[in-house]
């Protein structure tokens, strides 16, 4: 039985007065619950060391990640943030390839596997976000842009890019929309991925996991995480409101 993994990406939102709020109930809360899945948080990055010193010293399935990361270490890369300087900081987890960077910064697929690879050179776990749009779906392209986005990744990074890694469909569709994917849609997917992965290497992928994210709440978390293929959640909106986020990590470690 794989252990769950449910990441809260905050995207730009929150302040310290909302961290102190958010991080006081999480810490209460966390306590029964860090046996059987793993959370992490990505808030705004300037605010990562604030909130390692709120949460308290012992909480070992959680972990705060970052939004993002550039394809730099160090160097006049005005206000990008380097792998090594992740590292540095404690972070493990890093959010790549996110439709939002995608359009908001006009991200392309090579960058972003450029990102996944300074990610693995640096033994960082990447968290790669990867779905079709609205129209796509429509046209019924959804395999085809996922095997482009997994594809790139292997031609950049080789056979085991993977192994250590997350993949989060997220069908851009469903973010922010109320409308997440149908379970079965979601599973559908996921499992194709999964497959397609396995179909391109010849050895046994290690810590691989495949969330879902797009309008994921405690309303549908149930449904969606007894999906065979679906490992955890990439949560946004929900991930800021303390009950229902504990909620689903309640629901991930039933
Ligand atoms: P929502 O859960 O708000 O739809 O956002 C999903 C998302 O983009 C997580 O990265």
């Amino acid at each position: 039985m794989i252990k769950p993994i449910i990441v809260g990406n905050w995207k730009l939102n929150g302040n310290k007065i909302f961290i102190r709020n958010f991080f006081q109930l999480l810490n209460q809360f966390l306590n029964p619950y860090h046996k059987k899945c793993t959370t992490i948080i990505t808030p705004p990055i300037l605010y990562i060391p604030l909130i390692q010193k709120i949460l308290f010293s012992d909480k070992k399935n959680f972990f705060l990640g970052s939004q993002n990361v550039d394809i730099h270490t160090f160097g006049p890369f005005t206000g990008e943030v380097s792998p090594c300087m992740l590292t540095d900081i404690g972070i493990k987890h890093v959010i790549i390839g996110h439709s939002e960077r995608r359009f908001n910064h006009k991200e392309s697929n090579t960058l972003i596997a450029k990102k996944f690879h300074i990610l693995k050179e640096n033994k960082l776990i990447p968290i790669l976000c990867i779905g079709e749009t609205k129209e796509e779906k429509i046209n019924k392209k959804t395999k085809e842009i996922c095997k482009k986005q997994i594809d790139i990744i292997f031609d950049i990074c080789g056979a085991y890019a993977f192994d250590n890694s997350i993949i989060a469909y997220e069908p851009i569709w469903a973010i922010g929309s109320n409308h997440s994917a149908k379970p079965k849609e979601a599973q559908y997917i996921s499992y194709f991925i999964r497959n397609y992965i396995k179909s391109k290497i010849t050895h046994k992928i290690k810590n691989f996991f495949i969330q879902y994210g797009g309008s994921v709440t405690d309303k549908n978390a149930q449904e969606l995480i007894l999906q065979n293929d679906i490992d955890g959640f990439l949560v946004g909106g929900a991930s800021l409101k303390i009950k229902e986020f504990t909620k689903i990590i309640e629901i991930a470690n039933m």
